[in-house]
């Protein structure tokens, strides 16, 4: 069984994503990490030198050859299930889940740090609030497409009763 962890940047899909499947003892992937080891390239420079449009071709590949015979739980990046028809192919091969957070968390999270997100590095701290603002709006419809929509901050518990669930 494969749950895909679904969510907007700085969500903490693959800080929650990584330490559920430690406890459960099951694999985890972080879909950004796995393109940027088969691609040799880090997103950033896939972004600078190749393009947004090239980055969702390799992200739409990389996803789809994701083995899916293993308990597993991958954590996408906060772009793939709104681009190809990837959020229909996750619902289709797995259990996605939405950690669904407030633009204020995201803001309060981004702003230490966004220099490693290509959609956000080229904004001051002042455009943050409006650019999630606008991209979520944009993004809702296709995240709320989840199997489930999980808003707490630590989603570890509920993951873990999914998971539980779908095993009996
Ligand atoms: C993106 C999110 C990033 C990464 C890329 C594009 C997006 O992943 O895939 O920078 O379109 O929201 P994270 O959500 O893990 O930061």
């Amino acid at each position: 069984m494969t749950i895909f962890i679904i969510g907007f940047m700085g969500a903490g899909k693959s800080h929650w994503g990584k330490s559920i499947a430690d406890s459960l003892h099951i694999d985890f992937i972080d879909l950004d990490e796995h393109i940027e080891h088969q691609e040799n390239m880090t997103i950033i420079d896939i972004f600078n030198t190749l393009g947004e449009t090239p980055f969702r071709t390799l992200e739409e590949k990389h996803l789809k050859q994701i083995g899916l015979n293993k308990d597993t739980i991958v954590a996408v990046g906060g772009g793939t299930p709104c681009f190809h028809n990837n959020m229909q192919w996750m619902n289709k091969h797995g259990i996605s889940i939405y950690l669904r957070r407030t633009i204020n968390y995201l803001e309060e999270t981004l702003s230490k740090d966004f220099s490693n997100r290509p959609l956000l590095n080229n904004i001051d701290k002042d455009s943050l609030h409006s650019k999630i603002k606008n991209l979520i709006e944009l993004r809702e419809e296709t995240y709320t497409k989840a199997h489930y929509i999980i808003d707490d901050i630590n989603p570890t518990k509920k993951i873990i009763k999914i998971y539980d669930n779908l095993r009996k």
